[in-house]
């Protein structure tokens, strides 16, 4: 796996920093809702203050507005929240500044086409470049990719810390290793059951994505499957619900979680684990109803004693809701990102910034 040089070994004293974060986070009514993302960027920020960069110009997307300057999808939040967290001020848009945010770059149409003109214009307001958005990472963006060909390019601490740890379910492992995978779709996730598949020594799954590997099992191994199911006859939160054999649905009715036999099954597999890997929620958990599979889940993970890495935002907002975050091994910022590293992808915004 492309191993990029360090932020640590980077000469930044006088010079100023372009840094790639991930920034992406979800807002409500103007105010950051989860500032998870923000909190993983400040070691690598405080690192660049205290290294003497003149300037630091973080810079990153958030949402998805196809270059469209939609004030809904601005960092002006995000910077706020910055500098609430860091207890000093952070400008907005003001790369002149010892530290800023720049407005998202998903407001230049160029950004997603990875245009080497809007990276160019992004190089010329720095010296040196680092990325830190894990999350980004398997994107090829102007800012996570073209642009490290422009400027001396470094990774950051938590691009670094995550390669570090995911790349360890890659490699040897305590053994059994277990790999959880729920969620929705069966495409997204293909990629990484066949192959974290190959090499663990159990596969469950839940959520809707069980639906489709009991019609046709796409990834060609032995997997551990619900045979109960939570039922509701309506998508919300005070639906009735009933406890059924998995293939004893009625008519009208809906599975939204896995039922109380496949908890204790799953639960007394992830108990003996060594090794996990866990993504995707077992139901709609955020509707207490149907909570229940993903709570035992989260719990199971939580307690064994073993080296376990969530990654993927359900799991962790559901780890989080639950209270169970501070007992995972590692938590990832990164859904699509992690997914990719696992099916053993190199990730274009590592592979851009040259190896030590
Ligand atoms: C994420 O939230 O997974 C990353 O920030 C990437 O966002 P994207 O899927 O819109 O590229």
């Amino acid at each position: 796996m492309h191993k990029p040089r360090s932020v640590r070994d980077a000469d930044v004293a006088g010079k100023r920093v372009l840094v790639r974060v991930d920034f992406n986070v979800p807002l409500d009514e103007g105010k950051v809702a989860d500032d998870t993302r923000i909190r993983a960027a400040l070691p690598t920020i405080k690192l660049l203050l205290e290294k003497g960069a003149s300037n630091v110009i973080c810079c990153s997307h958030l949402g998805r507005p196809k270059g469209v300057a939609d004030p809904k999808f601005s960092l002006k939040p995000v910077a706020a929240r910055l500098a609430e967290l860091l207890g000093r001020d952070v400008a907005f848009d003001d790369p002149s500044a010892q530290l800023c945010v720049l407005e998202n770059t998903r407001y230049v149409a160029g950004e997603t086409k990875n245009d080497p003109e809007y990276a160019a214009q992004l190089a010329t307001k720095a010296d040196v470049y680092v990325n830190d958005a894990f999350g980004s990472a398997h994107r090829a963006h102007s800012s996570t990719e073209a642009v490290a060909h422009l400027l001396p390019a470094y990774a950051g601490l938590l691009l670094e810390a995550e390669l570090n740890e995911l790349s360890k379910l890659l490699g040897e492992v305590e053994r059994p290793f277990v790999v959880i995978v729920g969620g929705l779709k069966v495409e997204d996730k293909i990629g990484v059951l066949r192959k974290l598949g190959e090499r663990a020594d159990e596969l469950l799954i839940g959520g809707k994505m069980a639906e489709q590997v009991h019609a046709s099992n796409p990834v060609g191994r032995d997997v551990e499957l619900p045979d109960d199911t939570v039922i509701g006859d309506s998508f919300a939160a005070d639906a009735n619900t009933q406890i059924v054999d998995y293939f004893d649905v009625p008519e009208g009715w809906e599975r939204y979680d896995i039922g109380p036999r496949t908890r204790e099954r799953f639960c007394s597999i992830i108990a003996k684990a060594k090794t996990i890997f866990w993504n995707g929620p077992m139901g709609v958990f955020e509707f207490p109803v149907f909570a229940e599979g993903t709570r035992a889940v989260a719990e199971a993970v939580a307690k064994a004693d073993a080296y376990s890495v969530v990654g993927g935002g359900d799991s962790v907002r559901a780890l989080e809701e639950l209270g169970y975050k501070n007992r995972i091994s590692w938590v990832s910022t990164g859904g699509g990102a992690s997914l990719e590293l696992l099916e053993g992808k190199e990730l274009p915004g590592v592979l851009a910034i040259p190896e030590s």
